[in-house]
């Protein structure tokens, strides 16, 4: 039997779309392969939000040019964010990535279900189980998932918000929300087979329901510049949505969509749910509503991951990131009232086009003044199509971008110590992750995560432990 290997770049989203794709492979009749020398067919599933990340890509398939020379029939792919067109090495009209030695096909994420087709195009003696018809759509592919206990789901796809400096909506296309009662039966599913914690993705889960393409219903096209996208107009009136648990149809109403469909999954608690996370959404559509039910859910857990990207106003608008830092900080304020000990991460940007030293000590201060738990820093990098690599200059200079990144990363390790030490001597609830021997690490609530001993086999469960050693990014403690 042919075997596969997939090697994984980036954010949640692609470990997740990974997980599709090894069910399509076993679908197509490939096996896993441990490791890549192994394999038959090597998967790059590719991320290109900095050029970092296209590096290293690019390094780890350096390597398979050898192996191919040795192996011809290996057989290359690349799936992810780097892709623009779905091609093999045969086709007439051909993805760039091509170009690369080792490649012989590349498809975008949602054309998976075309995945048997784009193999037999470069191996026409691959004979295919399945058509592409079985397969439908993307999301019609149950995963093949990682973790029974701990789950991602998605929400949506794509992105509307055309960041100034973000390739996402380029790469992934334009934001469309996948039927909630489709959401619900892959979560009750998840929670059937053991799932206990489940993780809600998308690029901006609070749009869900509310975006462009949901209202229109159609697909919105785009040629690599920005379309004249309408923001948040309305509320979405329920069409294609779900009928409620009783059986009624949801009517036109004034909760976001987002709002029911966090409601609608916490009710999975009555069958074994015990934690609801979402990651991650935008500040122009975060509402009290939303913070508030993290005091209303029992399963939605104390943690927001809320991504600001700067702290200076002309700076979030050269992003076009549609809020100011006033209207930022009143979510964190909002936040802190109703559930005053949630966790909050942010993202951050450093050394943005035109970005000065007073402006980024803006950024310094909004870390401070929200207290970040945890924030994800990048330096920035143009990425070629989008509006600010076009149209702004990359002026911040390399090593400059280099010290406002570390000052960044002092600012929060200073915050997240204190943070931490706050948990010394208390019991936290732990959903344990990994087990190596006697050495287990797992989450707590608030998204810390805890190491301690334990001689039983505790992966997938839920125990307490006493904290009683804290550090700048973790907890240590003892099994109670
Ligand atoms: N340069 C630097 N950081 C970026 N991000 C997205 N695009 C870029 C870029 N061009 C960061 C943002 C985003 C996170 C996923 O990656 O902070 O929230
Ligand atoms: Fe990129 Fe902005 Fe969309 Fe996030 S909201 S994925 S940063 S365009």
């Amino acid at each position: 039997m042919n075997k596969y290997f997939i090697n994984t770049y980036g954010c949640q989203m692609n470990y997740s779309d990974t997980e599709r794709l090894s069910a399509i492979l076993e679908q197509l009749g490939y096996a896993p392969a441990q490791t890549e020398n192994e394999a038959d067919f090597v998967l790059f599933n590719t991320c290109s939000i900095r050029q970092k990340a296209e590096d290293r890509v690019y390094g780890q398939m350096r390597k398979l040019v050898r192996m191919k020379r040795e192996r011809p029939n290996l057989l290359v792919g690349i799936t992810g964010c780097m892709v623009r067109e779905s091609s093999t090495i045969n086709s007439e009209e051909q993805d760039k990535l091509l170009k690369q030695e080792p490649v012989d096909l590349v498809f975008k994420i949602d054309d998976l279900p075309k995945l048997g087709g784009l193999i037999k195009e470069v191996q026409p003696d691959f004979k295919t189980p399945i058509s592409e018809g079985d397969l439908e759509s993307y999301f019609h592919i149950a995963p093949k998932r990682e973790s029974k206990v701990q789950v991602w789901v998605p929400i949506q796809t794509g992105c509307d918000k055309f960041c100034t400096y973000c390739i996402v909506p380029f790469a992934r296309g334009r934001e469309t929300s996948r039927p909630m009662q489709k959401i619900v039966d892959e979560c009750a599913a998840a929670v059937e087979s053991g799932a206990a914690e489940i993780t809600l993705l998308g690029q901006t889960v609070d749009s869900y329901g509310i975006s462009v393409q949901d209202k229109l219903g159609g697909r919105v096209k785009i040629d690599g510049e920005i379309p004249n996208v309408v923001f948040n107009q309305g509320i979405f009136k329920g069409e294609n949505m779900m009928a409620s648990s009783d059986g009624a149809r949801q009517k036109e109403t004034a909760e976001r969509p987002f709002v029911t469909l966090l409601k609608e999954i916490d009710k999975l608690k009555a069958k074994g749910l015990k934690r609801l996370r979402y990651s991650s959404p935008h500040p122009q559509d975060f509402c009290e509503e939303l913070i508030i039910l993290h005091k209303e859910l029992d399963t939605l857990q104390p943690w927001i991951h809320l991504p600001v990207q700067s702290g200076n106003n002309k700076v979030l608008k050269d992003m076009r990131r549609t809020y100011t830092r006033e209207h930022y900080l009143n979510l964190i304020k909002l936040i802190k009232k109703h559930v005053p000990d949630c966790a909050i991460s942010t993202d951050i940007i450093a050394g943005f086009p035109g970005e000065t030293e007073e402006e980024f000590m803006e950024s310094i201060d909004l870390m401070k003044e929200m207290e970040c738990d945890m924030a994800f820093m990048a330096q920035y990098s143009p990425r070629r199509g989008t509006y600010s690599a076009k149209h702004l200059k990359d002026d911040v200079p390399k090593e400059e971008k280099a010290r406002r990144f570390h000052m960044l990363n002092d600012t929060l390790t200073e915050i997240s110590r204190q943070k931490y030490a706050q948990f010394m001597g208390q019991t936290v609830e732990v959903l344990v992750e990994r087990q190596d021997g006697q050495r287990c690490s797992g989450r707590t609530p608030h998204y810390k995560e805890v190491f301690f001993n334990s001689g039983r086999d505790l992966v997938g469960k839920l125990v307490s432990v006493k904290v009683t050693k804290t550090d700048n990014f973790f907890l240590k403690g003892e099994l109670v």
